[in-house]
């Protein structure tokens, strides 16, 4: 049988308890990869470590906002699987569709802090382990089409996203020197925990007509096409691409 393109890495995969995160973790299981699932929702957490092979995946209850809990997921997977050589910085919230100069300041400081400080303290505490491994690592940052193409009503949403895609780009350039390899992939919607918040009319019939028409391949992003995008980032198949943001929007950003 022929080894997936993760085999023997071990990855941390930050919101990995649902939606796009939970693909990832499944994708990453199959090409090879132990994973360390870093989430805040406990339930769900355990459901998808009990979900996969034994040994494979293990959930550990952090928040990404959190200095200490980062540090307490990186000693998690040094601890079971002795290295680290990917990090998926996925776990990241929305505020509700309206307009944006009604967005509370709480909610405000709440997108920084999960969507961007995770970022910074990913970075902080994960680097030096690469650094002392040898041989590099690879962060994948979730992003968004927020960031590429922003729409209405959303500005500090697509702002933490924008501050995504300009610190991996940035930390890009700082950390090859190491081969550290950082990229964002850039999903249009999809249907996850996520959809209450980002449809106008949730519970109506063409709730998210307005959404694809705006999608030249006429569908939603699932968890599958972002999963398959950030295993192939994070492989060694990769290994000679940094700073890129790669959309996963079924042609969006052409319109
Ligand atoms: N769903 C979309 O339409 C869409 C589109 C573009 C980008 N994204 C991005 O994809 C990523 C995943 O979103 P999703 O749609 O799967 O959302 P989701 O709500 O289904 O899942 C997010 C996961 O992150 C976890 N989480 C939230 N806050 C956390 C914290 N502080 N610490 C640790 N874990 C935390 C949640 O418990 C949940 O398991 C996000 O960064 C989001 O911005 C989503």
């Amino acid at each position: 049988m022929s080894q997936g393109k993760l085999h023997n890495k071990t990855a941390i995969v930050t919101g990995g308890a649902y939606g796009f995160g939970e693909g990832i973790v499944n994708k990453f299981i199959r090409e090879g990869a132990n994973v360390v699932i870093m989430d805040i929702d406990s339930n769900n957490g355990i459901r998808v470590q009990y979900s996969l092979p034994r040994k494979c995946a293990i959930f550990v209850r952090g928040d990404v906002s959190n200095e200490n809990d980062w540090k307490a997921v990186r000693d998690t997977a040094l601890l079971n699987y002795g290295r680290i050589d990917i990090v998926v910085n996925n776990a990241g919230i929305v505020n509700r569709i309206q307009s944006s100069l009604e967005v509370p300041e709480a909610m405000f400081d709440r997108l920084h802090s999960i969507n961007v400080k995770s970022i910074y303290h990913s970075a902080r505490v994960i680097v030096p382990v690469f650094q002392q491994q040898g041989g590099g690592g690879v962060f994948v940052n979730i992003s968004s089409m927020g960031s590429l193409r922003p729409r209405a009503n959303y500005a500090w949403y697509a702002a933490t996203k924008g501050a995504v895609s300009a610190a991996t780009k940035s930390l890009a350039a700082e950390l090859a020197k190491d081969n550290i390899r950082l990229n964002t992939v850039c999903p249009v919607a999809g249907e996850t925990g996520m959809t209450p918040l980002i449809l106008e009319q949730p519970d109506t019939p063409g709730a998210w007509s307005k959404i694809l028409s705006g999608i030249p391949l006429g569908r939603l992003a699932t968890p599958a096409d972002v999963a398959n995008a950030t295993a192939f980032l994070a492989s060694d198949e990769a290994s000679f691409i940094t700073g890129v943001e790669l959309p996963v929007d079924g042609g969006r950003s052409l319109n």
